[in-house]
C-alpha cells in the first residue's frame, strides 16, 4: 500500500487543532450558515468567514473553498471554508465533497481537522463514512519510487487528518464497510501504477495471493496447466515473453453454500508492446496499464471480502505479456481456443480479446455463474467513441446492463451501453478459421465486444471496455492518480445493491 496521511475519527469536542501548522476545515452553505459545533471550534474568530467571504466573492458554492491564513483568534494555522451549495448531497456528492475538502489541505500541513458537520447539523454515520471514502481515494498517490519530497512537505505518513464526527462509534462502524471499499481501489491503483519490469505475471499473481488473509481461495493455473486445458488463444499472446503467463481464480464465499456465484473477469495484460505488430513508441509507456481490468478485479474481491458481502464470488484474471521476438506469435497464425473454436491471428496488438476468450470461457464452464462481467482496456476505438468519462458497456443482457447503468450514475463511474449484434459478424468472420481477432477500423470497440461474445456461451454477460477510464483519465476531485481504480466502487455497488439479499 502507498504511502498515505492518517485518517482518525474524533468527537467534535476533542478536535484539537495544534498551533503553527494545523489546518482546521469546515463546512457552509450558501448562505454562509455554519452548524453549531462548528460556530463553537470557531469561537473567537468573530465574523472572519463573512469578511473574508466578501473580499474573496466566496458564496458557498457546492465545492468551492475560502481559505483564510493565520485566522484571527484561532489556533489553527489555516481556515479553509468549503461551500456545500444549496442542494440536499446524495452519497456521491459526499464522497466528492470529501475529496474537494480534504485537496484544499497542503502537503506542507502535519495535520487537519475536518468538522463534519452540515449547516443544518451533523452529519450522519454513513454520511461522514462517505466524506471519509472521498478523503482517503483524494489523499492517495503513488510516490514509492521518489526518493526525493519538495521543501517543506511532511512525509505522508507522518501527517494525519481527524475527522470530527457527532458519533465516533457509529461513524466508525459505516466507515468499516466503506474503508474495504477503499483499500480495493487503493490496491487496484497500486497495481496499474507499478512498471511492468516490477509487476509482470507471476508477480501480479503472488501479490493477489495476498488476498489469502481475507479468507479468498486463490488458485494459479501454470502453463503446463493452461495448455491441458487448451487455452491456446491466451498462452499465444505470452508465448513471446521471457515472463511466464498465468490465470488466478479467487473466489470469496459469503454467500449461501452452493448458490451460484457472480464473476468478474480481467484483462491482465502486464504489458502490451502489440507484438509482432509492434505499437509506436509515443505513449506506449502507458501499456504497463494494459492490466487494469485485472487489477479492478484483484480490488473487488478483496473489498467484497474485507467487508464480507453476502454473496458468492469468482474473480478470474488472465496475466500475460505481450512481446515480440524469435518466439513470438505471428500475424496470419490459426490458434486453437479453450472453447474449440479456431482464431486467425490479423493483428497481435488485437491481444486482449485473446487472453479473454479463453478466461471467459473457462470462467462460464467451470463456474455456471449468474452472471459474468469482464473489464479490459481493450480498445482505442472506445476511447474514439465516449472519451475519457465514460466506459463502454457492451451486454447480452438488458437486465445487467441496466442495473451497472444505474449503479454508474450513483457512484460516478459511468457505462454507456453500446451495441452488440449479428450484423457485426461479417467483420470478424475469417478466410481460414472461425473467426479473426480484428474487424478492421470501424466500430472497432463493437467489433472486440462481439468477438469476445462468441466465447460467453448462454451466460448473462456484460463487458466494460475500460481503456479510456482504468488509467490516464482526467484527474478529479476524488483521483490525482495516473491509475484510477476505475471499476471497483461500481461493482461493490452493482454486487452491494442487486446480489445480497
Ligand atoms: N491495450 C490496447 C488498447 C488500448 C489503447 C488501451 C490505448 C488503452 C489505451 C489493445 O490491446 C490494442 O492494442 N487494441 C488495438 C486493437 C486493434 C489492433 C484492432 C487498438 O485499439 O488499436
Ligand atoms: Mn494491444
Ligand atoms: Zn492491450
Amino acid at each position: 500500500m502507498a504511502d498515505a496521511p492518517k485518517l482518525v475519527f474524533a468527537p467534535f469536542g476533542a478536535a484539537k487543532v495544534p498551533p503553527k501548522t494545523g489546518v482546521l476545515v469546515v463546512f457552509c452553505d450558501e448562505e454562509l450558515k455554519l452548524g453549531s459545533a462548528t460556530r463553537q471550534a470557531l469561537k473567537g474568530a468573530g465574523d472572519l468567514i463573512a469578511r473574508a467571504a466578501a473580499s474573496d466573492r466566496f458564496t458557498g458554492k457546492s465545492g468551492s473553498a475560502l481559505d483564510i491564513v493565520a485566522p484571527t483568534g484561532l489556533k489553527a494555522a489555516r481556515l479553509v471554508v468549503i461551500g456545500t451549495g444549496k442542494e440536499a448531497l446524495k452519497a456521491q456528492d459526499l464522497v466528492k465533497l470529501g475529496g474537494a475538502a480534504t485537496g484544499r489541505i497542503p502537503a506542507n500541513a502535519a495535520h487537519a481537522t475536518i468538522i463534519a458537520e452540515m449547516p443544518g447539523g451533523a452529519m450522519k454515520p454513513d454520511q461522514a463514512a462517505e466524506l471519509a471514502l472521498g478523503a482517503t481515494l483524494r489523499v492517495y498517490a503513488f510516490d514509492r519510487y521518489k526518493t526525493k519530497r519538495k521543501e517543506g512537505e511532511e512525509p505522508p505518513s507522518r501527517r494525519d487528518i481527524v475527522i470530527a464526527v457527532g458519533d465516533v462509534a457509529r461513524t466508525r462502524k459505516a466507515w468499516s464497510r466503506n474503508e474495504a471499499v477503499a483499500n480495493g481501489v487503493v490496491f487496484a491503483r497500486d497495481l496499474v501504477n507499478e512498471p511492468a519490469n516490477v509487476l509482470y505475471p507471476e508477480e501480479f499473481a503472488r501479490r493477489a495471493g495476498k488476498l489469502r488473509n481475507l479468507a479468498v481461495s486463490n488458485d494459479e493455473l501454470d502453463v503446463t496447466a493452461m495448455k491441458k486445458l487448451g487455452m491456446h488463444a491466451l498462452l499465444g499472446v505470452g508465448q513471446g515473453s521471457a515472463r511466464a503467463s498465468r490465470v488466478v481464480v479467487m473466489r470469496w464465499k459469503g454467500g449461501k453454500s452452493g448458490a451460484d456465484p457472480v464473476a468478474f473477469v480481467g484483462k491482465g495484460v502486464c504489458f502490451d508492446t502489440g507484438g509482432i505488430s509492434i505499437k509506436p513508441a509515443a505513449s506506449m509507456e502507458d501499456m504497463k496499464g494494459d492490466m487494469a481490468g485485472a487489477a479492478c478485479v484483484v480490488g473487488l474481491i478483496q473489498a467484497l471480502a474485507a467487508r464480507k458481502a453476502h454473496v458468492n464470488a469468482v474473480g478470474v484474471i488472465g496475466l500475460v505479456e505481450n512481446m515480440p521476438a524469435g518466439n513470438a506469435q505471428r500475424p496470419g497464425d490459426i490458434v486453437k481456443s479453450m472453447s474449440g473454436q479456431t482464431i486467425e491471428i490479423i493483428n497481435t496488438d488485437a491481444e486482449g480479446r485473446l487472453v479473454l476468450a479463453d478466461v471467459l470461457w473457462y470462467t462460464a464452464k467451470r463456474f455456471e455463474p449468474k452472471f459474468m462481467i469482464d473489464l479490459a482496456t481493450l480498445t482505442g476505438a472506445i476511447i474514439v467513441s465516449l472519451g475519457h468519462e465514460y466506459a463502454g458497456l457492451f451486454a447480452n443482457d438488458d437486465k445487467l446492463a441496466e442495473r451497472l447503468t444505474k449503479m454508474g450514475e450513483a457512484t460516478g463511474e459511468k457505462v454507456w451501453r453500446m451495441p452488440l449484434g449479428p450484423e457485426y459478424d461479417k467483420q470478424i468472420d475469417s478466410k481460414f478459421a472461425d473467426v479473426k481477432n480484428t474487424g478492421g477500423r470501424m466500430g472497432g470497440a463493437i467489433t472486440a465486444a462481439q468477438f469476445l461474445q462468441r466465447f460467453v456461451g448462454k451466460t448473462p454477460w456484460a463487458h466494460l471496455d475500460i481503456a479510456g477510464t482504468g488509467f490516464a483519465s482526467p484527474q478529479n476531485d476524488i483521483n490525482k492518480s495516473w491509475g484510477s481504480g476505475f471499476g471497483v466502487r461500481l461493482l461493490d455497488a452493482l454486487v452491494a445493491e442487486y446480489y445480497e439479499k
